[in-house]
């Protein structure tokens, strides 16, 4: 056995493609870069089994054959890199003690206090296929919002493809099991098969979906009545989470609100919010 081979056998077992230390350096390098998430050593597999896809389709024989064609082509390739890298995991409704805090509190509250202006400004800050965005809609119509009002949910996410299916709005049936029945009816259509089930116009209408990368500088000015960023910052360092929580903050009125993922949370990356309980926060300063 050469070498070579039997170095990558030692770091990573018999696998399809020789990933090296190395390689797994530059590919933790070119992610933190172009997407802030944090590769630490124990996410080696899951890098391994994500990239070897890249390597099979685009027919090349190693990890560094495949870093070398992205970085030669990295306007091409890059959305291809952030759509395996990244995480997409979401469904309607999820963590819905949210969802009941934002109809319950937040939109009462924001009905009163935006009665003269009859405007409601929202984004959902990594929104991968769109459920979230959906879900905070469906909430607004539950809620009773004035139609009248001019309402605009902004939804981005930094990955193309995940854009593209919260456009089409198209899910499998199974995405609304154990949704209540009348908001299955209220707000899908079932595709003829019964397979599908497709969001109604009025849940999207006041959605728009845009490709941003938080790390980047936003066309937005605000201001937001309420942000969701649920779930994205636990890829991301804490240095990169501090100037992104500020960024919001700016973006926010006060007393405006941020939703954040379970696993998230604002101790020590700033100040400028109290905390409301289950994951939601309010805008101070
Ligand atoms: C796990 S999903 C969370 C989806 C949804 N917020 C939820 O909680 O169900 C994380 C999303 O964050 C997006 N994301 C990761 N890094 C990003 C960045 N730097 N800028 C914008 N979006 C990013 C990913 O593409 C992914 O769709």
């Amino acid at each position: 056995m050469s070498s070579a081979k039997m170095k990558v056998e030692m770091d990573f077992g018999e696998k399809e493609f020789p990933m090296s230390h190395e390689d797994f350096q530059r590919i933790a390098g070119l992610a933190g870069r172009y997407t802030g998430i944090v590769l630490g050593d124990h996410k080696q597999d899951m890098v391994y089994g994500r990239i070897a896809r890249r390597v099979r389709k685009l027919n090349l024989n190693d990890f560094s054959s495949y870093l070398d064609y992205l970085e030669a082509n990295i306007d091409e390739e890059l959305s291809n890199f952030i759509n395996v890298i990244t995480t997409n995991l979401t469904s309607f409704f999820r963590e819905n003690h949210h969802f009941e805090y934002l109809q319950k509190t937040v939109l009462t509250e924001l009905k009163r206090k935006n009665s003269a202006t009859k405007r409601l400004r929202i984004w959902s800050a990594g929104c991968s296929k769109g459920m979230e965005p959906y879900s905070i809609s469906m909430t607004l119509l539950k809620s009773g919002i004035p139609s009248d009002w001019d309402v605009k949910l902004l939804a981005t996410d930094l990955d193309p493809e995940v854009l593209e299916t919260a456009r089409e709005a198209v899910y499998s049936a199974t995405e609304v099991d154990g949704l209540e029945e009348r908001t299955i009816k209220n707000y899908f259509q079932r595709g003829s098969g019964g397979k599908d089930v497709k969001v109604k116009d009025k849940v999207r209408q006041f959605i728009h979906f845009k490709r941003l990368n938080l790390l980047e500088t936003w066309p937005m000015t605000g201001p937001f009545d309420f942000i969701f960023c649920r779930n994205v910052v636990i890829y991301f360092d804490k240095p990169t989470q501090k100037v992104l929580f500020d960024r919001y903050a700016d973006l926010l009125d006060v007393g405006g609100y941020l939703f954040i993922g379970h696993s998230e949370n604002l101790h020590g990356i700033s100040d400028r919010f109290e905390n409301m309980g289950n994951t939601i926060y309010r805008k101070i300063r």
